[in-house]
């Protein structure tokens, strides 16, 4: 089921510093800051030769990251996400699995365009796994 993986996403607190982090002391390609309300976050894409980094930073007062940001200040990997063919065949099976589809179940719209669900790190060693239709 799993494809590619397409990025992994660390949610910051200075989105500027760590922006100047990937692309200075670690010679990375970074975006422009993508402000996305809908999804209460901004965004830096570090475009890699195989994959992308995201760097999260918190945009409003119900940003889902702010929570993560309180229990580690410094910031921190928030989750990865693997490219999936049909994102509903993915989310059926997960049911079937007994596993947890965050939210209505329904896909929503990623930062890519793309549809998305977010699965429970409970039901997956920790860690909480994005899935984006290829
Ligand atoms: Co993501």
């Amino acid at each position: 089921m799993l494809g590619r993986l397409n990025h992994i996403a660390i949610a910051v607190a200075d989105l500027d510093a760590s922006t100047a982090l990937y692309r200075d002391t670690l010679g990375a390609e970074v975006s422009e800051p993508d402000a996305l309300p809908e999804h209460g976050v901004t965004v830096v894409f570090v475009k890699l030769p195989n994959t992308k980094v995201e760097l999260l930073a918190p945009l409003g007062d119900n940003s889902p990251i702010a929570a993560f940001l309180e229990r580690n200040p410094a910031g921190g990997i928030h989750h990865i996400c693997y490219e999936v063919e049909d994102i509903f065949a993915a989310r059926d099976r997960m049911l079937a699995e007994g596993r947890r589809v965050l939210g209505s179940g329904e896909p929503k719209t990623g930062a890519h365009g793309k549809p998305v669900l977010f699965l429970h790190p409970k039901d997956f060693g920790g860690t909480l796994i994005e899935l984006e239709q290829a």
